[in-house]
């Protein structure tokens, strides 16, 4: 266990078992040191140049070691794909070709999504409509996301009307919320903790309430506590939620969140209802998240000719952002998500989420509900 820069008790990390598909995490956290490294060779190259003139000797008593990053010369970046990584690769690395236009803004993403999180961060996934792919955006960006930052990612389902991102995220359903709710005062450690939490790859994640009348029990209360317990050691949670804005649940839970991802969808219902939760949120003391949400538009059904596809983004054009996600075959079968077999496509659209949630870290503090 080690003291992160939040102050937060982090739990190990176990290495990425995304290797394929998804960047190994090195990549984007050695992007995310390449700029650490570029500024401090810019800070210290004036001081070292000073301590180099003829005058500055060994014995001069404020003498140090000039530091490893001024005597490396800046390597251009490895390409992982197409002909530039083969010629690399065949080359045995004497030919770097350098990267293409669009493997410099995988990087950049990357380097995005690998943002340091100062302080803590909540992203609530939800919308007025059932059934809109809020569970397969909660768990497909959890995943890209956990693959790709440094620190722990956590997810729970707050879904009290009988919720499946376990059954996304680990295949089977499972339950946690209520019982941590119980008791929540006795949890007093990260090991504590994990009693209540299963773990998918590196992600960490509370399982929901299967049954929903107990979930239908849960009050925002319950969920300040839970978060009370689980951010002293996650500073970045995903929070999956049921259809109720009016639900008690949901209260405490726009109470802690920083981002507001709305699922919708090309339908006429999808779409309203993806603007009527923005439009919401702006009317009760939300009006941050409305600013700021992220607006998923998933493109998992039949839609006819009859709909017009400019009409709908122009109604969902108050959304600071908007990522398409196209139909997926592997996230149509409603089972388990492995990144693996996501569609080339898909996996981008989710890793477009996962690095719109990160442009939010640094956004001011979170609006209040009335
Ligand atoms: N990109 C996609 N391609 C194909 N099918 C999808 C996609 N995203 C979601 N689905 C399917 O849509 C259905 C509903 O998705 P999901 O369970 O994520 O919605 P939800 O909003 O969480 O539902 P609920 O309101 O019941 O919690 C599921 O069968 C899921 O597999
Ligand atoms: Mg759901």
């Amino acid at each position: 266990m080690t003291l992160s820069e939040t102050g937060v008790d982090s739990p190990a990390i176990p290495p990425s078992p995304y290797a394929k598909g998804l960047p190994d995490r090195g990549s984007a956290q050695s992007s995310a040191r390449a700029s650490t490294t570029m500024s401090t060779t810019a800070s210290t190259t004036m001081s070292t140049t000073a301590r180099t003139t003829p005058e500055a000797s060994v014995s001069d008593a404020g003498w140090e070691p000039p530091e490893e990053a001024t005597m490396l010369r800046r390597r251009a970046p490895r390409p992982r794909q197409g002909w530039r990584a083969l010629a690399y690769d065949l080359s045995g690395g004497h030919w770097n070709p350098g990267l293409s236009e669009k493997e410099r803004k995988v990087r950049e993403r990357e380097k995005q999504i690998a943002t340091q999180l100062r302080g803590k961060h909540v992203a609530a996934f939800f919308c007025l409509k059932g059934g809109i792919s809020k569970t397969s955006t909660t768990a497909a960006t959890s995943i890209a996301l956990s693959n790709l930052r440094p620190d722990p990612v956590f997810a729970i389902d707050a879904n009290p009307d009988a919720g499946d991102l376990a059954e996304r995220l680990v295949g089977e359903r499972q339950s946690g919320i209520t019982a941590l709710a119980r008791d929540v005062d006795r949890i007093d450690s990260l090991d504590a903790l994990s009693r209540y939490t299963v773990t998918a790859g590196r992600l960490t994640m509370l399982p929901g309430e299967p049954n929903p009348t107990l979930g239908d029990s849960l009050r925002s209360e319950d969920f300040e506590r839970i978060m009370g317990v689980v951010q002293r050691y996650y500073s970045f949670v995903q929070v999956d939620c049921g259809t109720g804005v009016t639900h008690p649940l949901m209260r405490g839970i726009l109470g802690f969140a920083d981002t507001a991802v709305i699922p919708a969808a090309w339908s006429i219902t999808g779409a309203k209802r993806a603007a009527e939760t923005i439009q919401w949120l702006q009317d009760n003391g939300f009006e941050q998240l409305a600013r700021t949400s992220i607006v998923v538009l998933t493109a998992k059904d039949l839609v006819s000719r009859n709909v017009d596809k400019d009409a709908v983004l122009a109604h969902l054009s108050q959304a600071a952002d908007l990522v398409v996600v196209p139909a997926d075959p592997h996230v149509a079968d409603g089972a388990q998500l492995d990144w693996d077999h996501l569609q080339p496509a898909t996996r981008e659209a989710y890793l477009e989420i996962a690095a719109a949630i990160t442009r939010r870290f640094e956004q001011p503090a979170r609006s209040v509900g009335a």
